[in-house]
């Protein structure tokens, strides 16, 4: 899917379900190696960057295969630790692999993730880690090798709390000698998810009452079956599309738990929210109230990953609004495609100041990462007119069927190959 022709100003209404979480099931695939067994994933969404994993855990001896939502991983006979740069390197998630197979095969060689679009995105604080577990390790052309005879558990403390940095640590730890101790770990929901993944294959991990992670190290893991928690950015981006076209929309299997910041925020301005069980409906219809500040912050804050399409919904909501993107420094790419279309932004470091316009108006635009594309995407169903937007392979890295999620709510909206 290279390039989509959107004609904007229909309100969006109807119901859809929500897909499988891809943060949460990234770092769980890798999971599936410490296990030489079979590993069973329900609810699993079907990604490019899911795709991206599979190849990657073929690649290393695993056998892979989908029934229906279920992605069966059995790595009873994983034979390799070497990540091949073609596809490894396509994709930061390939980090995980590097606590896993470290955990398993006590070494791991790994295509350096390198920096991307939204910021440098350096991986030190996982390196580190895995050096104070006992493991030796090698950075040289563009490549991560690991060795450890035997991980141990250490305590350690992370700067920030990185969300990959912790689950890699998790993941390395399941198998290590003693226990592990991660302070100032992340606390997104995914966090907890992998761990629930893991307790079900026997790892012994707890929360301590001061917020920090516990691992205990085990001997080996068995086969399970778990079923993935539904995704709160591509729910998220689902809620902001009904609200910038001031429709009537109805979720269904949503996180609601793991909502509560942008929640909060469409409460704010003046979007009704019904919750019923794992529905919500939000009913955008009456005039929005603007906000005049939004940061970004850890888990429970407002995510990062919706701070694009947020951006979408206050260039067209009256007022003004300054908002800061607190944890990648170079998050604003899409505001000049938002420019294009009409939108009123400027930027300065780290914030944007945003003045609400009445309506956008089609254009020819270009996504340049993931959740740019998906504020795109919401620009061009708000809009009057047609928006071409080319660069859209990026939308299928994190959302499920979106094309066909947006034509069900009434959306139109065509895909040129
Ligand atoms: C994950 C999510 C991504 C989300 C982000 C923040 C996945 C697959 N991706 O990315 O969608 O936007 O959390 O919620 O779950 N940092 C370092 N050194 C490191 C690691 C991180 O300096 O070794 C910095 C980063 O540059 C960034 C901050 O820490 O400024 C947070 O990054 P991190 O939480 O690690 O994000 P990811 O795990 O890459």
């Amino acid at each position: 899917m290279e390039c989509v022709e959107i004609i904007g100003g229909k309100p969006l209404s109807g119901r859809i379900e929500i897909q499988g979480s891809k943060n949460a099931v990234l770092p769980v695939l890798a999971g599936c190696v410490l296990h030489a067994g079979i590993s069973r994933i329900r609810h699993c969404p079907r990604l490019q960057d899911v795709e991206d994993m599979i190849a990657i855990l073929r690649e290393l001896g695993c056998l892979v295969w989908w029934e229906e939502d279920c992605l069966t991983v059995d790595a009873s006979f994983l034979s390799g630790t070497v990540l091949p740069k073609e596809t490894a390197g396509r994709m930061r998630s390939s980090i995980f692999f590097l606590g896993a197979l470290l955990g398993r095969c006590g070494q791991a060689d790994i295509p350096y993730p390198g920096g991307c679009v939204i910021g440098a995105r350096p991986v030190d604080f996982h390196v580190e880690a895995m050096r104070s577990m006992g493991a030796g390790i090698d950075e040289a052309e563009g490549r991560i090798a690991a060795r450890a005879k035997s991980l141990r558990g250490v305590e350690i403390t992370l700067k920030l709390p990185s969300v990959g940095a912790t689950e890699n640590i998790i993941l390395a730890a399941v198998l290590a000698e003693g226990v592990t101790v991660i302070n100032n770990g992340a606390k997104e929901p995914e966090i907890e998810e992998l761990c629930r993944f893991l307790r079900g294959k026997g790892a012994r991990i707890r929360l301590l009452p001061q917020g920090s992670l516990e691992i205990t190290g085990v001997s080996a893991l068995k086969d399970s079956e778990h079923e993935l928690i539904a995704d709160r950015i591509a729910a998220g981006t689902y809620l902001l599309a009904a609200a910038v076209t001031n429709g009537v929309v109805t979720l269904g299997r949503m996180p609601v738990q793991h909502m509560q910041a942008l929640l909060d925020c469409l409460e704010k301005m003046n979007i009704a929210i019904k919750k019923e069980g794992k529905d919500i409906t939000v009913d955008c219809r009456k005039p929005r109230r603007g906000i005049e500040f939004l940061e970004t912050a850890p888990y429970p804050g407002f995510p990062t990953d919706l701070q694009s399409p947020m951006m979408t919904l206050l260039a067209v909501t009256e007022g003004r609004c300054r908002l800061r993107e607190n944890v990648f420094e170079a998050r604003f790419k899409t505001v000049e495609q938002l420019r294009a279309m009409g939108a009123q932004i400027t930027t300065e470091g780290r914030e944007a100041i945003i003045l609400g316009v009445p309506g956008l108006h089609g254009a020819q635009v270009r996504a340049e990462e993931l959740r740019g594309a998906a504020a795109l995407f919401l620009a061009g169903l708000g809009a009057e007119g047609r928006t071409q937007i080319s660069g859209c392979g990026f939308i299928s890295r994190g959302y499920e069927n979106i094309c066909e999620n947006l034509k069900q709510l009434g959306a139109d909206i065509s895909v040129e190959e």
